[in-house]
């Protein structure tokens, strides 16, 4: 149900005080429900659906719960430092902007809102071969904060050309996807009524008429397709122009199982940082070092692809036993005491992702700063309250 007026939430930061969305807003699930009015609702099956039953979405969050921090008195006054150096580069705070394929549906413009946001904060934007701008799109405004997350495409000369582009326009890191081996089900998404082929059928019409400010500014940004995977279905003489997402052409031309030659050879491609993301598994590892992988992204794709994965946070300490390479952590993080949660467990750096797109819907260009703003709130809080003045304090907090 989206009757939310179009102008609503649309204008810069400046006209709408922190404060007002402060007091509005004050945590991400206020964003969430609102974003929820204002979307429609086969977009947000799309965003918000997992796998199966969806077990793995209910333990992501019991098992970050089940994370606690011992509190500390009498530490006097902290002043909590959030920075960090990550893959070679120093970042204020220790939290991202994950993938997310077809942003752009989700919420009109969402690409360019957010790489906008990542290279005014200074936070890394990680941009899917499956999202509704090519890098080439974003290149004017992604600054140095730019990772290109790659489903490998099984062509050799679509890669390299691939490769090509985002390290043109300026993306430096690359994230290998590997926890999506076989398309998943989604039961839910299914439900809401995104079908395959896409199609606009008039129930989904009537859903986007109950939302104006998206529709609206879907008129302004063209209807989404994934430009990227476009440009070589086109070439490749494949059908293109998929309004929603589609798997048709994409999984033609991608190669959604990978092995691990195919890392080797995008070692042997890339000169970048190479991060492999969508492990759960320790015993991998060693495997994913000779390989060449700079960093490891522990997560279950927020329980989108596999509902017998366990929790990423419960995976987490294990694989930080096992490697003294960086690790990301993402999958169910709803706020700055998760960030922490997932830090103190092992990991050097978090991202998120349905959550920036929340934010998105909620309040469109002004949400990532406000969700930014959020987070780092409640980091700061929640490190006073454990007497932790630097990230590296965190891990000896645990319980
Ligand atoms: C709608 C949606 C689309 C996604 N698309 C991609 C993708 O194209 N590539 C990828 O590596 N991960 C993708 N992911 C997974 C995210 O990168 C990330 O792992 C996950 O969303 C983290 O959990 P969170 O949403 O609870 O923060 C997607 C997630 C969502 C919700």
């Amino acid at each position: 149900m989206c009757f939310v007026a179009a102008s609503d939430h649309n204008t810069a930061m400046g006209s709408s005080s922190a404060e007002h969305l402060n007091v509005k807003f004050p945590a991400l699930s206020d964003l969430k429900a609102h974003a929820r009015r204002r979307i429609p609702h086969f977009v947000w099956e799309y965003l918000d659906s997992a796998t199966g039953a969806e077990t793995v979405t209910a333990r992501n969050r019991a098992a970050l719960d089940a994370v606690l921090l011992r509190p500390s008195i009498l530490h006097g006054e902290i002043a909590p430092d959030l920075s960090t150096r990550f893959l070679g580069r120093d970042y204020p705070v220790p939290f991202g902007i994950a993938p997310v394929g077809m942003s752009g549906l989700i919420w009109p413009g969402a690409e360019r809102l957010l790489a906008h946001h990542a290279a005014s904060a200074g936070i890394p934007y990680g941009l899917s071969s499956v999202a509704t701008q090519t890098p080439d799109d974003l290149a004017d405004v992604v600054g140095d904060q730019g990772w290109f997350q790659l489903y490998p495409p099984r062509d050799p000369e679509m890669r390299a050309d691939v490769l090509r582009r985002a390290r043109d326009a300026g993306f430096h890191t690359l994230v290998l996807t590997v926890d999506v081996p076989v398309a998943s089900r989604r039961e839910r998404q299914t439900r809401g009524g995104l079908v395959q082929p896409p199609r606009i059928t008039p129930r989904l019409a009537m859903q986007v008429a109950r939302c104006p400010a998206w529709a609206m500014g879907i008129g302004k940004t063209g209807m989404p397709r994934m430009r990227l995977i476009d440009d070589y279905a086109a070439r490749l003489g494949k059908p293109t122009g998929g309004v929603l997402p589609s798997t048709a052409h994409v999984g033609y031309l991608l190669r959604t199982s990978p092995d691990w030659q195919y890392l080797r050879d995008l070692r042997a491609l890339w000169d970048g940082a190479i991060v492999v993301k969508g492990v759960l598994d320790a015993g991998v590892v060693p495997d994913l070092e000779a390989a060449g992988a700079d960093a490891i992204w522990v997560s279950n794709h927020a329980g989108r692809q596999f509902d017998g994965a366990p929790a990423s946070i419960t995976a987490l300490p294990a694989i930080r036993a096992a490697t003294t390479l960086p690790l990301i952590f993402d999958s169910g993080v709803m706020g700055g005491l998760d960030i922490l949660r997932g830090l103190a467990s092992g990991a050097d750096f978090v991202m998120l992702g349905r959550p920036w797109h929340y934010a998105l819907g909620a309040l469109g260009a002004d949400g990532p700063a406000h969700l930014h703003a959020m987070l780092e709130k409640d980091m700061i809080s929640n490190m006073g309250q454990i007497g932790a003045a630097r990230l590296s304090d965190l891990p000896a907090r645990l319980l």
